[in-house]
C-alpha cells in the first residue's frame, strides 16, 4: 500500500517542481555555459540543470520578471577568462568577479551588450589589457569598479559620458597616458579612485569645475598644480594625492570648508601652512616629505595631528615640530 502512494507523492512532486520552475529557459542554459567555460568550478556546485536556476548561488532572480539580474563570484576560486557568455544574460544589473587571482585576459568585450548594468565589479583580479572604451555605452552603470588588476594602457575618455556614475575606481592598476581633459566634465561627479597606476601630465584645468566629494590620485607621476582640485565653493571631503611629483605654492590654494581628509605626502609643494587650516574640521592631514616652511599655525586640529603629519619639509617649525628659532 504504501509503495504506490510513495510513488504517488513523488511524481506529484516531481511534477509541481518542473513546472513551478521560475527561471527563465534561456538565462538557464547561459547559465550553464559560463559554469562550463569555468571548468564547473566548486562555487558553480549548486548550478545543477534539474533545479530551478533561481534558487542557485551566487546569481539571483528578478522577483518580477524571474530573469537572472545578478551574478555575483567572488565566495570560491574560479580560473580562467571571464567567458563571453555572461554578454547573453540581458537583464544583469550587478556583474562582480572579486579575489579571484586565477582569472586572467581582457575585460570580455560581451559586457558591452549588458545595456541595464547598474554595478560592474571586476576587481582583485588578473584582468589584463586596456580599460575599454565600450564601457562608456552602459549608460546605467552607477559603480565601475576596476581596482586591482593588471589594466594597462590610458584611460578612455569617453567614460566622463557615464551619466549616472558615483564611483570610479581604476586604482590599482599599470595605466599610463594623462588624466582625460574630459574628467572635468562628469555630468553626476562620481568619487574618484585613480591611485596606484603609472599616469603623468598636470591635472587638467577643467576639474576646477569638478566638484569631487572624493578624490585620491595618490602614487602616480602626476605633476604641476593641484590647486584646481580645491576651491572654496567646493564641497570637497577627501583628496590624497600623495606620492606624486607635485610642485605649487600651498598658501595660494583656496581649500573648501568641507575637507575632512587631506594627504599631501612626498611632492613637491612650496609655501606654508595656511592659517585657514585652523577652522578646517580636518580628521586627517599628511603633509609631510614636501618643501613647506614656516611656523605651522596654531589652532583648530592642527596640533592635535602627530609630528609626522608635518616632517621631512624644507623648515616647517612649531608644535608638534620643534619650535621655531
Ligand atoms: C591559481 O592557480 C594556481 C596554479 O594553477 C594554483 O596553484 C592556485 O591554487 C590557484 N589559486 C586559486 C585561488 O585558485
Ligand atoms: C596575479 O597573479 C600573480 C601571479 O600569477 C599573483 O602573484 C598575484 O597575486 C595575482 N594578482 C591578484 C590581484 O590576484
Ligand atoms: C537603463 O536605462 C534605460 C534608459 O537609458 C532605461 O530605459 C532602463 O530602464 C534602464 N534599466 C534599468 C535596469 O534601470
Ligand atoms: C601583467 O601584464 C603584463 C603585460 O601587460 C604581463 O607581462 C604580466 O605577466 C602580467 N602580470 C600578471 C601577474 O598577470
Ligand atoms: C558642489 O556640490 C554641492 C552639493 O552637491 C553644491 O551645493 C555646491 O554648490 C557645488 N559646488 C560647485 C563649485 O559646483
Ligand atoms: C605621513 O606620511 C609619511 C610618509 O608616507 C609617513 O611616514 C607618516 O607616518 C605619515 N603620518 C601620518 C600621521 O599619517
Amino acid at each position: 500500500m504504501a509503495t504506490p502512494l510513495l510513488s504517488f507523492l513523488f511524481l506529484t512532486f516531481l511534477f509541481f517542481s518542473a513546472h513551478s520552475e521560475l527561471c527563465n529557459p534561456q538565462d538557464k542554459k547561459v547559465l550553464l555555459q559560463i559554469k562550463k567555460a569555468l571548468n564547473n568550478p566548486y562555487v558553480l556546485a549548486s548550478w545543477n540543470p534539474n533545479t530551478d536556476c533561481c534558487d542557485w548561488y551566487v546569481v539571483t532572480c528578478d522577483s518580477v520578471t524571474h530573469r537572472i539580474n545578478s551574478l555575483t563570484v567572488f565566495a570560491g576560486p574560479v580560473s580562467g577568462q571571464i567567458p563571453a557568455a555572461v554578454g547573453d544574460l540581458p537583464f544583469l544589473e550587478t556583474l562582480e568577479f572579486h579575489k579571484q587571482p586565477n582569472l586572467t585576459g581582457p575585460i570580455q568585450p560581451a559586457i558591452a551588450k549588458l545595456k541595464n548594468l547598474k554595478f560592474l565589479r571586476l576587481s582583485w583580479t588578473n584582468l589584463s589589457g586596456p580599460v575599454p572604451s565600450f564601457l562608456s555605452k552602459l549608460k546605467n552603470l552607477t559603480f565601475l569598479d576596476l581596482s586591482f588588476n593588471n589594466l594597462s594602457g590610458s584611460i578612455p575618455p569617453s567614460l566622463s559620458l557615464l551619466p549616472n556614475l558615483g564611483a570610479l575606481h581604476l586604482d590599482r592598476n599599470k595605466l599610463t597616458g594623462s588624466i582625460p581633459y574630459s574628467f572635468g566634465t562628469f555630468s553626476n561627479v562620481p568619487d574618484l579612485y585613480l591611485s596606484h597606476n603609472q599616469l603623468s601630465g598636470t591635472i587638467p584645468h577643467s576639474f576646477a569645475n569638478m566638484n569631487f566629494t572624493v578624490i585620491d590620485l595618490s602614487r602616480n607621476k602626476l605633476e604641476g598644480d593641484a590647486s584646481v582640485v580645491f576651491g572654496s565653493k567646493k564641497t570637497t571631503q577627501i583628496v590624497d594625492l600623495s606620492r606624486n611629483l607635485f610642485q605649487f605654492d600651498l598658501s595660494k590654494v583656496v581649500f573648501p570648508k568641507s575637507l575632512t581628509s587631506l594627504d599631501l605626502n612626498h611632492n613637491k609643494i612650496t609655501g606654508n601652512i595656511p592659517v585657514e587650516f585652523t577652522s578646517l574640521n580636518l580628521q586627517f592631514l599628511n603633509v609631510s616629505y614636501n618643501r613647506l616652511c614656516g611656523q605651522i599655525p596654531v589652532g583648530g586640529k592642527l596640533q592635535s595631528f602627530d609630528y609626522s603629519s608635518y616632517f621631512h619639509n624644507r623648515c616647517l617649525c612649531g608644535a608638534p615640530l620643534p619650535s621655531c628659532k
